[in-house]
């Protein structure tokens, strides 16, 4: 299996310890939206997208990746992210429904908590502290154990 994970990691590199862990599971190549070409990612059979959580939505990079993609039929993908607040369900929406709407996929999808000191939450040295945390990274590498099993 030929896998590819596209993240972004801005604010305290949280979403590059999942992004790392479950590329060392899947044997996949690791990258930004920003240094790869649309075309490129036809030759993955499994990619995954994600960063951390920033008002509500993935980073803005991703979006504009997935938009300058052609039609993806069937091909296979997955989300991930971290939050400080992890709520899943309203945090993948957006992403989720841009790759859809490009013919991928989706196969799985994994959140987790990250240290948060996004504004006045620094005052009091953030929310989510020390996440992810060890047993973030051994979810997320079940998480990605079990797609290397799937596909
Ligand atoms: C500008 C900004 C906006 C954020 N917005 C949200 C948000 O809407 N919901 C949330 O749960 N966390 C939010 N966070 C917290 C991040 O999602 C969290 O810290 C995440 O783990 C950051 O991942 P990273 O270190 O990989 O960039 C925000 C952080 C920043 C810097």
């Amino acid at each position: 299996m030929n896998a590819l994970i596209i993240y972004v990691s801005i604010h305290h590199r949280n979403t590059e310890k999942v992004a790392k862990i479950m590329a060392k599971t899947l044997e996949a190549e690791l990258t930004k939206p920003w240094e790869i070409k649309p075309e490129e990612l036809l030759k993955y059979d499994l990619i995954g997208f994600g960063s951390g959580i920033y008002y509500w939505k993935h980073h803005r990079a991703l979006f504009k990746l997935v938009e300058s993609l052609p039609r993806m039929k069937g091909k296979k993908a997955f989300i991930f992210s971290t939050a400080g607040i992890n709520i899943p369900f309203i945090n993948h929406r957006k992403l989720r429904s841009a790759l859809r709407k490009k013919g991928f996929e989706i196969v799985g999808e994994f959140s987790c908590r990250g240290w948060d000191t996004n504004g006045w939450l620094e005052k009091i040295g953030g929310i989510s502290k020390e996440h992810p945390n060890e047993k973030d990274l051994e979810n997320a590498r079940r998480f990605a154990e079990k797609l290397k099993s799937m596909i």
